[in-house]
C-alpha cells in the first residue's frame, strides 16, 4: 500500500515516476477538463452526477470520451484502493493529449488521462464554528463557466486576492450579480427562503450546490 501512487495512460505508476510531455496541450493550452470526486468510506460520491457533468464538459470541448461510465469506476476504485485514507479526494484531468503547438485541434492525438487520489481534508473546526468569510470581486473569467476547465487561472488569481484581503473566499460579481465563488457555489437564506444562483454558463454547476437544493427541498425550506 502506498499514498502515491495515481493513474497515467493506463499506468498504476508512483507519483514520481508519472510524467507527461511539456507539449502536452493542458501545458501549452489549459486544454483539458478535470473533475473532483469525493469518496467517502472508499466509495465516489455521487459518481454518476460527476460523470454526467464530465462529459458535458468534454462535449463542450468536443473531446472524446476515453473510457465509458464503468471503466472510469473500475479505473477510480483501483486508485482508491491503493491510498490509506478512508475519505479520499480523486482528482482526474484529461488533456487534448501531446502534439506540436498550434492551436487547431490535433489529428489521431489521443487524450492525456490523470488520475490521483489523496485524504480528504476536512475542513478546519475554526471555519466550521465561525464560519467561512467572503469578499467581493468582479468576476474575469470567461463565458463557458459551465465547464469544468483545467485553465484556472482567473479563479486562482480571484481566491489569492481574497486570502490575501484576509478572506476565505472570492464571491464574483458579473453585471451586478453575485454568480459563485472562486471554487464554490453561492447560497444566501433570505426570509426564510435558500436562494442560489440559477444554473447556467456563469457557473460551475456543482455537485454539492444540487445536493443543498436536493436537501433544502426534502426540509420543505423554500427554495429558489
Ligand atoms: C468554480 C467552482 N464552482 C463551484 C464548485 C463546487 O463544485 P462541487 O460541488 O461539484 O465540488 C467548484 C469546485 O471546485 C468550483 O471550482
Amino acid at each position: 500500500m502506498s499514498n502515491d501512487t495515481v493513474y497515467l495512460n493506463g499506468e498504476f505508476l508512483p507519483l514520481s515516476e508519472a510524467k507527461i510531455s511539456v507539449l502536452d496541450r493542458g501545458f501549452i493550452f489549459g486544454d483539458g477538463v478535470y473533475e473532483v470526486i469525493p469518496c467517502y468510506g472508499r466509495l465516489p460520491f455521487r459518481l454518476t452526477e460527476h460523470l454526467t457533468r464530465l462529459q458535458h464538459s468534454l462535449d463542450a470541448i468536443k473531446l472524446t470520451n476515453p473510457l465509458s461510465p464503468a471503466g472510469w469506476k473500475k479505473l477510480f476504485l483501483q486508485l482508491v484502493e491503493r491510498c490509506d485514507a478512508e475519505d479520499q479526494s480523486l482528482y482526474l484531468q484529461i488533456t487534448r493529449g501531446t502534439a506540436s503547438r498550434d492551436h487547431g485541434f490535433p489529428a489521431n492525438t489521443p487524450p492525456t488521462i490523470f488520475a490521483m487520489s489523496n485524504p480528504l481534508k476536512a475542513p478546519a473546526p475554526t471555519l466550521l464554528e465561525r464560519g467561512a468569510s467572503a469578499i467581493t470581486l468582479d468576476d474575469i473569467r470567461w463565458r463557458y463557466c459551465h465547464i469544468k476547465a483545467i485553465s484556472l487561472l482567473p479563479n486562482v488569481l480571484l481566491r489569492q486576492q481574497a486570502l490575501e484581503a484576509s478572506a476565505d473566499e472570492a464571491i464574483l460579481l458579473r453585471d451586478g450579480e453575485a454568480t459563485e465563488g472562486a471554487a464554490s457555489n453561492l447560497f444566501i437564506v433570505k426570509d426564510g427562503t435558500l436562494v442560489t444562483p440559477p444554473k447556467d454558463n456563469r457557473l460551475l454547476p456543482g455537485i454539492t450546490r444540487d445536493l443543498v437544493v436536493e436537501l433544502a427541498q426534502a426540509a420543505h425550506i423554500p427554495c429558489l
